[in-house]
């Protein structure tokens, strides 16, 4: 999702359905205040979240919002489902109107799912360039042993889009259950890294991304907004 970046005259002509002359007009008489102060700029540059006034009334004026939900299983990762529950239905109280998900994870994953209206923070997150980690826990239905780590640190060839899966880390934590740290979220990627072994994913659990840990306090469904750390990503 591209932050809605635009030029103060474009935005003014769509929101107020005036051709450009008559915005022109309307920014050279000091009617518009663009982030606390009058602008007479036509060409300013705003995005989604620069607070405009015309004549002392708000035609824009929306708050950075950041959530983290624990998303049950069964809970499509997505805004709009004819079957399933939407993890943005379980936001409730909370207007969802421009709100996305940082991140998807499929319908039996669990865990940790960020959920903001800000694209710009999604695009850190989410890019392969950023790199950040994600933690996840993985339930086997057959045992695993030290073959595995070496095979995820080795990165694996999926034909399908031609790429080979960056190094991922493999702690063997039991017999059935690894925690897998990846910088990267190909489809079905943890899911297709084991299938390799024949071993199918039973449970997958996603316990963080960056610094941002599942809070332990949250059951399955419930939320709470990020704290300005998290929200930091640092
Ligand atoms: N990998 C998967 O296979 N599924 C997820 O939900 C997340 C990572």
């Amino acid at each position: 999702m591209q932050s809605k970046r635009s030029r103060l005259d474009q935005f003014l002509a769509k929101k107020l359905q005036l051709p450009k002359k008559a915005v022109r007009l309307i920014l050279l008489a000091g009617r518009v205040n663009v982030d606390g102060e009058t602008c007479k700029e036509m060409d300013r540059q705003i995005n989604e979240f620069t607070a405009i006034m015309l004549d002392g009334d708000f035609i824009q004026n929306q708050q950075k919002q950041y959530y983290m939900l624990h998303k049950p299983v069964g809970v499509v990762s997505a805004t709009k489902d004819d079957i399933h529950p939407t993890a943005l239905s379980l936001l409730a109280g909370v207007n969802i109107e421009m709100m996305h998900i940082a991140g998807r994870l499929d319908l039996n994953s669990t865990g940790l799912l960020l959920i903001t209206n800000d694209s710009q923070w999604s695009q850190t997150l989410m890019s392969p360039e950023t790199k950040v980690d994600k933690q996840y826990l993985v339930t086997l239905a057959n045992p695993i042993d030290d073959s595995y780590v070496s095979a995820f640190n080795q990165g694996m060839y999926f034909g399908f889009e031609d790429i080979t899966t960056l190094p991922a880390q493999l702690e063997i934590i039991s017999e059935y259950q690894a925690r897998v740290t990846l910088q990267e979220g190909k489809y079905h990627q943890i899911k297709r890294m084991f299938g390799r072994f024949r071993n199918p994913v039973i449970g997958l659990h996603r316990e963080s991304v960056s610094n941002i840990n599942l809070d332990k306090q949250l059951l399955a469904g419930e939320f709470r907004p990020l704290t300005q750390t998290e929200i930091a990503l640092k």
